[in-house]
């Protein structure tokens, strides 16, 4: 073709549609600072993140909430790709001690968040009551039956902080047949106290994500901008020519 030829034909075609903007550059929410797969809710668009990683700040100043969830996020590390939170119904302010919790809750459970897995790396607070044997003495016993939040139902209710690679504790609370409930805290936690409990939760404990698509290699190569299409469900790279990449803006690629 006709190098005048192409030129016109470029001339007609329409504008590019997306060039970048300034929409989904880094926001904050008190001292996190919230960028792709994170987006600020009500104060960005929903392309800037992953669904459910939508942040909703807290006026009030607590920390603030994740989309649809029940957890309030502490850190942000996104050189691991690592959260720090806390489940606000562990941390409840009517059942300081844990008590009420006892043997109901399963963090694994509570947390559908696909995208989201409990870190490996968490030491795991164990509550554990109603035991048909006597547990080792390291195992603090609680004070549940009586004062605020009790829920003990009389019963004896020990408390343990396990930092081994899963085993041990679980294989004491088999020994004793107790029931139990395991929550996740951070490693590097103490159990100084029985009523630690509250204290060690509000630290919180460690989430991993995993989200398609590699946004460092995006925003490394060109200048790109990571979006999220809700249309395709898929992860976009917007590039400074406004075109949008399947990965990078590495040249070379695949144009939509
Ligand atoms: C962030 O702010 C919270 C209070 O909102 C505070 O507890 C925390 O220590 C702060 N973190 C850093 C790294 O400054
Ligand atoms: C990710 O890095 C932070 C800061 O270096 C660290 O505190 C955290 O434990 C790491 N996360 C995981 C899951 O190892
Ligand atoms: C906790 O929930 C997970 C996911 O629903 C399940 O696989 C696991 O067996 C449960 N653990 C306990 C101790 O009930
Ligand atoms: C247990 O709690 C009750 C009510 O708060 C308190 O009076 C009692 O001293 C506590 N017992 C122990 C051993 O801490």
């Amino acid at each position: 073709m006709h190098a005048a030829a192409v030129l016109a034909l470029l001339a007609l075609l329409p504008p590019l549609a997306a060039a970048l903007d300034t929409n989904c550059v880094r926001a904050s929410c008190g001292n996190l600072s919230i960028r792709y797969p994170f987006w600020l809710r009500g104060r960005q668009p929903s392309y800037c993140g992953y669904p459910s990683f939508g942040i909703e700040c807290d006026p009030a100043g607590s920390a603030p909430l994740l989309s649809d969830s029940f957890l309030r996020v502490l850190d942000i590390h996104y050189g691991n790709s690592s959260v720090v939170a806390f489940h606000t119904n562990l941390a409840d302010a009517d059942d300081p001690t844990g008590c009420r919790r006892g043997n109901k809750f399963n963090m694994s459970a509570a947390i559908a968040l696909s995208l989201l897995t409990i870190s490996s790396a968490n030491w795991e607070l164990f509550l554990c009551g109603n035991c048909a044997r006597r547990l080792p003495a390291d195992w603090l016993p609680m004070n549940c039956s009586t004062g605020s939040g009790g829920g003990g139902g009389g019963a004896e209710w020990f408390v343990y902080l396990s930092h081994a690679e899963h085993g041990g504790a679980d294989q004491e609370i088999a020994a004793a047949g107790c029931q139990y409930s395991a929550v996740p805290v951070m490693p590097g936690s103490e159990l100084r106290a029985p009523g630690d409990y509250g204290r060690l939760v509000r630290r919180g404990f460690l989430l991993e994500w995993k989200v398609p698509g590699d946004c460092a290699a995006c925003e490394a190569t060109g200048g790109g901008q990571c979006r999220f299409d809700a249309g395709e469900n898929a992860f976009r790279c917007l590039c400074p020519d406004g075109s949008s990449q399947p990965a990078t803006c590495a040249r070379g690629e695949f144009t939509y």
